[in-house]
C-alpha cells in the first residue's frame, strides 16, 4: 500500500557523538569542503593537517585554524593527540595512506573509493579488525538523511518488487584535471561512478550477478566513460551511465511494482525525489534545502558516533558493502581491460 507520509530520517542524538581530535591527509578540494563542515556544522575539532606543499598546507591550516600541520602523512601520524585521520587523497592513495594510519593506531575516514580494488580494501578491513579501530569508507551520500529515508523506504517494502535502476553521473572535466590522470587510477569509475555503483549494490542488496560493459578511452589514455547494465540475482537490471566527457543530468529512478522513486540530479547528493504510486496519481515528496556539502558533517558525526560506541565498522556503511561495490568496478575493469598502474607486475 502507498505509504501516508515518508519515514523520518533517524538522526543521531548529539549527547551521543563525542567530540574528537580530528587531522586530514591531503588538502585539497574535497577536504576544504570536509573542513568547512566540520568546523561549521559539527562539534569536532581539526588538530592537524598533512600535505606535500608546504605552502598549500599552511594556507589551509591558516583558512581553518588548524594549529598543527606536517609535510608527510607520516609526521602528522606520530601525533598522540588525534583520534581520527580523514584521507582525502587520490584514489591510489587511499589504501597505502589508510593502511599507514591503521598501523599507527588511528582511526580512518577514507574518502570513497574505499581502495583502488576489491583485495586492498579487504587488506584495510582485516588491518582495522585485528587492531579494532574504525575504518570507513566516506560514501558521504549513505549517511545522509535523504539516504537514510530512502533506506527505510526500501526496506519497508514501499515499492513493491524494484525491477529496474536508471542512474548517471556524467561531468566535464578540462583535460588537465587529475581525473585524466593515469598515475593517480584516472577515469571516471573510481570518481564519479562509484555513486552509481554503489547505489546499484544497495537497491539490489548485493554485487549483481552478472555485468555487461562497455567503455570508450580519453585523448589522455585513461577510460573516458563507461556504460553498464548489470542483472542482481533478484532480476533487478541496472542501467549505469558515467562520463567524463559531458553534464548529464546526474538522475536516478528505482522502478518498482508499487511505486517509483525519482531523484533529481545530482542523485547522491543532498536533493529532492518524488515517490509516485505505480497506480493512481498519488505522489511523496522530498526535499533538501541547499547547503550540499554541509551535508558532510553527517558522515563526521556517524564515524565519531562508531568510535564512541566502540564500533569498528560502520553499521550504515559496512566495510563489506564497500567491499561489494569494489568487486563490482573490479568486473567492469576487467571486461574494458582498465589496469592500473599499481596492479601491474613490477
Ligand atoms: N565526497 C565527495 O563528494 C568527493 C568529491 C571529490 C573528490 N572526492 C574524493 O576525494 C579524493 C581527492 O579528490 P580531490 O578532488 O579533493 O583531489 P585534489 O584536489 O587533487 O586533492 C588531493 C590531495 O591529495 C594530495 N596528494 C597526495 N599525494 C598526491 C599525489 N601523488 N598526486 C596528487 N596529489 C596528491 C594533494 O596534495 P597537494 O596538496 O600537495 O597538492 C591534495 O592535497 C578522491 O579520491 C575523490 O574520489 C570525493
Amino acid at each position: 500500500m502507498f505509504p501516508s507520509a515518508l519515514p523520518r530520517p533517524r538522526l543521531l542524538s548529539p549527547a551521543a557523538v563525542p567530540g574528537l581530535r580530528w587531522g586530514i591527509i591531503g588538502p585539497g578540494w574535497i577536504a576544504d569542503r570536509f573542513a568547512e563542515a566540520l568546523r561549521h556544522h559539527t562539534h569536532q575539532q581539526l588538530v592537524a593537517v598533512a600535505g606535500r606543499n608546504a605552502e598549500k598546507t599552511q594556507r589551509f591550516a591558516e583558512k581553518w585554524a588548524i594549529p598543527q600541520r606536517f609535510d608527510s602523512a607520516s609526521a602528522l601520524l606520530e601525533m598522540k593527540q588525534l583520534d581520527i585521520v580523514y584521507i582525502a587523497t587520490p584514489h591510489n592513495h587511499h589504501f597505502p595512506d589508510g593502511l599507514q594510519a591503521l598501523r599507527a593506531g588511528k582511526n580512518v575516514l577514507i574518502e570513497k573509493p574505499l581502495a583502488l580494488n576489491a583485495h586492498e580494501g579487504m587488506a584495510l578491513k582485516q588491518e582495522a579488525e585485528s587492531r579494532k579501530l574504525l575504518c570507513m569508507e566516506g560514501m558521504w551520500c549513505d549517511f545522509t538523511p535523504k539516504y537514510d529515508v530512502i533506506t527505510q523506504l526500501l526496506l519497508n517494502g514501499d515499492l513493491g518488487d524494484v525491477h529496474t535502476l536508471l542512474a548517471d553521473h556524467g561531468q566535464y572535466f578540462p583535460a588537465d584535471h587529475r581525473i585524466f590522470n593515469a598515475d593517480l587510477a584516472g577515469g571516471p569509475l573510481l570518481d564519479l561512478g562509484s555513486y552509481p555503483i554503489a547505489l546499484s549494490v544497495k537497491v539490489a542488496g548485493g554485487v549483481p550477478e552478472q555485468v555487461f560493459a562497455q567503455g570508450q578511452a580519453a585523448p589522455q589514455g585513461v577510460n573516458g566513460q563507461a556504460s553498464m547494465l548489470f542483472t542482481h540475482s533478484n532480476g533487478t537490471h541496472s542501467v549505469l551511465n558515467t562520463t567524463l566527457f559531458s553534464n548529464t543530468p546526474g538522475r536516478a529512478v528505482i522502478g518498482g511494482s508499487e511505486a517509483t522513486l525519482t531523484l533529481d540530479g545530482p542523485f547522491y547528493a543532498p536533493g529532492n525525489f518524488t515517490l509516485s504510486a505505480s497506480q493512481g496519481a498519488q505522489t511523496l515528496v522530498w526535499q533538501d534545502a541547499g547547503q550540499h556539502y554541509a551535508q558532510l558533517a553527517h558522515e563526521i558525526e556517524h564515524a565519531a558516533w562508531c568510535i564512541g560506541q566502540g564500533i569498528g565498522d560502520s553499521p550504515v556503511r559496512p566495510l563489506s558493502t564497500a567491499l561489494m561495490t569494489l568487486i563490482t568496478m573490479d568486473e567492469v575493469r576487467r571486461q574494458l581491460g582498465i589496469v592500473f598502474n599499481e596492479e601491474r607486475p613490477h
